[in-house]
């Protein structure tokens, strides 16, 4: 079914139907394979996009820009250096200068709502491409890769092993309401998620057959699961908390033992980048502190025939240009 999505912001999957959120993957999997075929759209031809980020970015920045360029579009990078965005203009007043020159905006940055004032002044759509709270084109991909290798989305068995609270975290735990999976938390109590946002997942569990569980029990929370999740113990911004996360998260490393707790035919996914071995500057200081070489993923893991974090990375491309093509495109 196709959905009408012009002008839509996207700044969390919370303002998103779950078949709106299947249409968006089902789009990006089609333009994938018109990728792949070499039929070329231009479905943005002669748009403007300005990518806006506060943080630093591979994956998401090189996937607005690909994507963009792929369908005609012009990006235009703007880093937190480059403009006056909240410091000697507020964020209101640019996004409507923003708003009269570009077609679409993207925001990556730290508080949430400076995404949502954007969207609320801009008169274009705003996209999401990584705040505290949420980072929801990674969700859209997750998704994605999940069909791919699986097939379905609702009913899947999903756990999410390490920081239960971080932007990955709440983001998978909507998405993952939205479209009716077994979703589990693995985490210390002390780094569950909002007790709120818990709500507002199981709220929209009650309409979609989803079960959303919070546990610090490691074998609980992987048992014959389909898709072992991870993200970093320390996000973009909360460096002060490497030592504390440290002691905390240990044991919920993804490895091989749960791996082998797991479905045998568990995927393991990260949205990286990933910590999983010392061959990175931060990596290396993190060793030389703390005497470890792994943090939320063990070297093996990564590495293994389990592992599909590359088409992950593959498919924020290909998710980015179907939310533009459906919120800006002809
Ligand atoms: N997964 C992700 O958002 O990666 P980047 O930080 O490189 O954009
Ligand atoms: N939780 C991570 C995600 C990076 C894509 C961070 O915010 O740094």
């Amino acid at each position: 079914m196709a959905f009408n999505l012009k002008g839509r912001h996207l700044l969390s999957l919370e303002d998103y139907a779950p078949a709106e959120i299947e249409y968006l993957i089902d789009l990006a999997a089609e333009l994938k394979r018109l990728k792949y075929a070499g039929v070329r759209q231009k479905n943005l031809e002669g748009k403007n996009i300005a990518l806006i980020f506060e943080k630093p970015s591979t994956r998401t920045r090189c996937a607005f820009v690909v994507a963009a360029v792929d369908e005609g579009a012009h990006p235009e990078y703007l880093g937190k250096n480059d403009i006056q965005l909240g410091k000697k203009e507020t964020v209101a007043d640019t996004a409507r200068v923003l708003g009269r020159m570009f077609d679409g905006i993207q925001f990556r940055g730290f508080k949430h709502e400076t995404v949502e004032t954007l969207a609320k002044y801009a008169g274009v759509p705003v996209w999401n491409g990584l705040t505290d709270r949420f980072h929801p084109t990674q969700v859209l991909a997750d998704f994605l890769t999940i069909k791919e290798h699986k097939g379905y989305l609702k009913g899947i068995k999903f756990a999410y092993a390490g920081d239960g609270r971080n932007n990955m975290a709440n983001s998978l735990m909507i998405g993952a309401a939205k479209m009716g999976m077994d979703f589990r938390i693995i985490s210390p109590g002390a780094l569950f998620p909002d007790e709120r946002l818990v709500k507002k997942a199981e709220e929209i569990a009650r309409d979609t057959g989803a079960v959303i569980t919070l546990t610090d029990e490691v074998k609980k929370g992987v048992e014959r699961a389909d898709v072992i999740y991870t993200d970093v113990w320390v996000s973009m911004g909360e460096e002060e908390h490497f030592a504390e996360r440290i002691a905390l998260l240990e044991p919920y490393r993804v490895n091989m033992d749960m791996i082998k707790t797991a479905d045998q035919e568990v995927i393991f996914m990260h949205c990286l980048p990933a910590f999983h071995n010392r061959d990175t500057i931060t990596g290396e200081e993190i060793y030389q502190k703390y005497g470890i070489a792994e943090m939320e993923v063990t070297d093996e893991v990564f590495e293994s025939k389990h592992s599909v974090v590359f088409d992950e990375a593959e498919n924020r491309m290909h998710t980015i240009k179907a939310v533009m093509v459906a919120t800006i495109g002809r």
